[in-house]
């Protein structure tokens, strides 16, 4: 977590402007952020925050907010006295976003306020209003950065093909240009994904291992025990390959795999993650059977609670076929990963809610022990990225005695001292937003690019009549065994 006296740089005057800011996403993490966020200094005292709401008074919208910020964020403590200096900064802006008056009044607000200088356009909506929020910005003059910047921050999903991201990426960029446009990947904004890439480039000794000489496979994982939610009507048109797997695991897939950038800003470490995408191995249609594992949960039984199947949600349909989990192997084609597996994996209702990174490195090329009881385990380095965020190294040790047996052991480098110092995602990429780098960002290059290496995926299970279905609560995903059946270990479930 950002914390009060660290050596941060505290953004310039900003008005913070929240299309949806009535919405779910404002309430549970933009509110909360923007309060941490002030009480550390990173936000300056003279910017403002604007929501833009529509069919509300600002007094029910402000309650919105303070009720929003006591149910989800208890621990921000939002007394009376710290309600006060939080909603002081506050405004509303009444409207309906796809009124061309709105935004007059918007640009009225904040002429009256600050004198239309730096501001950041934070889209917490449905992406289809993304472009007419664009437009209707460009028509009151809200676009140009004659007194100041503008950035126009969006959040995934940035289409749901690959067509539909190219047009997305044209609407946009026919208004703003590309270095306004923050795309959030709220996964690349929390901490333990960039320790990820401190752990490779701080480290001498990483560098060396890194490679397809001592590297069997890569499984990159976000398993939750959460369902759908409230969100059947875009998950069920969505499913995990779009929601999860072209978003974020792609993502941390190329910040495993990338070259060492020339230098830490945001265009050097997009070309090498781009170079990544590049060199990723194409579906061939008739093989994506083989290199994904599409299923479904059925009813099941999580931490006690009886869960409902998919199928049974509010506002799935009962004969969805819709992958709740998706796996997919990829492979990267260029010096460095020939012929290293990366299994992408993701899935709701699951055993546990676990993220990971594993490396695990090949076999020893022999046994020297001569034991059969104890044939020496591959090594992995684990990389825990929620919960209990840390870094783990499975070795093999002499097991104590007459013997040469051995056995595992387990080296664990907890990440901050305790979960608390583990900060939110939004806190970092606002302030990125507002400081303007856009490092932690993805450019619309790699957006095309990684909907156009899973698109034959989409294809090929675009037809399907029928999907696996797990038990939720469980690992059992048989057809995960297979697709990792060649993997020095097999399907890793994280424990
Ligand atoms: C979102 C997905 O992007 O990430 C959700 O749309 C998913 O389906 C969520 O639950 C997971 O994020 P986190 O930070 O809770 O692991």
């Amino acid at each position: 977590m950002i914390t009060a006296g660290q050596n941060i740089e505290t953004a310039d005057p900003t008005n913070i402007v929240i299309f949806g800011a009535a919405g779910d996403l404002t309430k549970r993490k933009l509110m909360p952020a923007l309060v941490r966020m002030i009480d550390c200094g990173l936000v300056h005292t003279d910017s403002r925050i604007l929501g833009v709401v529509n069919n509300r008074t600002e007094e029910v919208w402000l309650s919105l907010i303070h009720d929003g910020l006591q149910e989800y964020s208890p621990h921000l403590n939002m007394n009376e006295q710290r309600w006060a200096e939080f909603s002081s900064r506050l405004n509303m802006v009444p409207g309906d976003l796809g009124d061309d008056e709105t935004y007059g009044r918007l640009a009225e607000a904040l002429e009256t306020l600050g004198g239309k200088k730096n501001a950041m356009f934070y889209c917490a909506i449905p992406p289809d209003w993304y472009g007419r929020v664009a437009n209707g910005l460009e028509r009151v003059g809200l676009v140009e950065e004659s007194d100041g910047y503008r950035r126009l921050v969006i959040e995934k999903p940035f289409g749901m093909n690959l067509e539909s991201a190219r047009e997305l990426n044209e609407e946009l960029q026919s208004v703003f240009n590309e270095k306004q446009i923050y795309r959030i990947d709220h996964y690349l904004g929390k901490e333990s994904v960039q320790n990820l890439l401190v752990y490779r480039f701080a480290n001498s000794i990483m560098e060396p291992l890194w490679n397809r000489n001592y590297i069997d496979h890569i499984q990159i994982s976000v398993a939750e025990t959460l369902g759908i939610e409230y969100r059947a009507k875009y998950y069920d048109h969505s499913g995990a390959l779009r929601d999860m797997i072209q978003s974020h695991l792609m993502q941390m897939m190329t910040l495993v795999a990338m070259e060492p950038p020339v230098e830490f800003t945001a265009d050097a470490v997009r070309d090498e993650k781009m170079k990544v995408l590049r060199a990723v191995r194409r579906f061939d249609p008739g093989q994506v059977k083989d290199q994904t594992v599409a299923a479904q949960y059925a009813s099941g039984v999580i931490d006690g609670v009886k869960e409902l199947a998919y199928v049974a949600e509010e506002g799935v349909s009962p004969d969805s076929v819709t992958e709740t989990f998706a796996a997919v192997r990829f492979y990267i084609d260029n010096w460095r990963w020939q012929g290293v597996p990366f299994i992408l994996w993701s899935g709701k209702r699951l055993q546990k809610r676990v993220s990971e990174v594993m490396i695990r490195f090949r076999k020893p090329p022999f046994n020297l022990f001569d034991s059969h009881a104890s044939i020496p385990a591959p090594n992995a380095l684990v990389f825990r990225l929620q919960p209990d965020e840390g870094v783990v190294l499975r070795l093999n040790a002499k097991k104590p005695g007459l013997t040469t047996d051995n056995e595992e052991m387990v080296m664990r480098a907890p990440y901050g001292a305790d979960a608390s110092e583990v900060g939110d995602a939004y806190e970092v990429l606002m302030h990125d937003v507002l400081t303007g780098d856009g490092t932690l960002f993805s450019r619309s290059d790699e957006v095309e690019e990684s909907w156009e290496i899973i698109e034959p995926i989409l294809q090929a299970w675009e037809d399907r009549v029928s999907i696996e279905r797990y038990r939720a609560g469980t690992w059992d995903i048989a057809a995960m065994d297979t697709l990792a059946s060649d993997c020095a270990c097999g399907w890793h479930k994280p424990s």
